[in-house]
């Protein structure tokens, strides 16, 4: 796959180390987005059904399909199991609606979004007059086995989860045929994550960087703090190497060791973002960097009290 260095999985496949963010991406605009990452050299883009721009997505790997600048080998296509869909007999057809809205025969890895599963068959996010998500009894342990079903016939390489803690990673653990080959959680240096990736990795399960921009498009993490992309510790260690802010961040995810897939619809921003193998943070910087961490969560989903939700243990 091109020259972007990748990461290998517990099955021996492997997976670039950074690839283009679609969340909060338009269908309008990410059409465009994706055909400026192919050409700027990216061959990884993070998909899900929720981020309902997956026809946008394909369209945009249907022309550069047809133009011959990539063959379907040479990109690796992540998506996500929504969260409405985690009842095993609705696994399988959420993929399949997932493959005919990217115009694709298979993808590279499909995750369990979130563990928390949610009221089946109407909305996405089925609200109830109370304005909290109606969760499903249902059980992610059961969903992982749709999952490795999905995996034997051939409709994703490989699978794994997304925003799961360590306990809920553990359960997953104990009852899997087909061990999770990646998760997929926020990380940035306001949540650094150390703890869960360090256990991630001692299980041989590589871990995925989201938000690594801090999501701008996101209020900040806690009211007063200047929104990450601004932080002056990032912009001093930028100086020394002729970088961005953005570019220290995306280094901060790839020196970790992790996979990183900062979004952007920008052409400008989306070569920037690709413009990072030429330079490395040191060891001192990485701590350095590390040490703004503050507990700074910018995304979760779902209400602390319903089964499932993953951020109430320490990691
Ligand atoms: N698994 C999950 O639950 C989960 C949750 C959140 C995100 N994700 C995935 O992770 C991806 C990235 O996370 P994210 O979208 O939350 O945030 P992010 O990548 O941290 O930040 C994206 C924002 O930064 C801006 N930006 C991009 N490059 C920039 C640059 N060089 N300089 C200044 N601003 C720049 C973008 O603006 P423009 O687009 O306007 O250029 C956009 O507003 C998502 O798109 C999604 O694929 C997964």
């Amino acid at each position: 796959m091109a020259n972007v260095p990748q990461l290998v999985f517990n099955n021996g496949h492997t997976c670039p180390v950074i690839g283009l963010g679609t969340w909060n991406s338009q269908p309008g605009e990410v059409t465009q987005a994706v055909k400026d990452a192919i050409d700027a050299g990216y061959r990884h883009l993070d998909c899900a059904h929720i981020y309902g721009n997956e026809k946008e997505v394909g369209l945009a790997l249907k022309e550069k399909f047809a133009e011959g600048v990539i063959k379907r080998k040479d990109i690796f296509i992540t998506s996500k199991l929504w969260c409405t869909h985690h009842r095993p007999d609705l696994v399988e057809g959420a993929l399949r609606t997932t493959l005919s809205d990217l115009g694709l025969d298979y993808i590279d890895l499909y995750l369990i979004h979130w563990p928390q599963a949610f009221k089946e068959g109407g909305e996405l996010l089925p609200y109830d007059s109370q304005g909290k998500l109606i969760p499903s009894p249902v059980d992610y342990v059961d969903t992982w086995k749709a999952m490795e079903k999905v995996v034997d016939l051939g409709l994703t390489k490989s699978i794994g989860l997304s925003n799961f803690n360590k306990k809920q990673i553990d359960r997953v653990m104990e009852i899997a045929r087909i061990k999770p080959a990646s998760l997929q959680i926020e990380v940035h240096p306001y949540l650094n994550h150390e703890k869960l990736i360090d256990y991630a990795r001692s299980l041989g399960i590589t871990v995925t960087a989201y938000s690594p921009l801090g999501s701008p498009d996101r209020p900040g993490p806690k009211p007063g703090y200047s929104h990450l992309l601004e932080d002056p510790l990032l912009k001093t260690i930028g100086e020394k190497y002729n970088k961005s802010p953005a570019q220290i961040l995306i280094r901060y995810a790839i020196d970790r060791g992790l996979i990183v897939i900062p979004k952007s619809v920008t052409k400008s921003r989306i070569i920037q973002n690709f413009n990072v193998f030429d330079f490395q943070l040191t060891a001192e910087d990485i701590k350095t960097i590390g040490s703004l961490e503050c507990n700074g969560r910018l995304c979760s989903l779902g209400d602390i009290n319903q089964p499932f939700y993953p951020f109430n243990d320490e990691f």
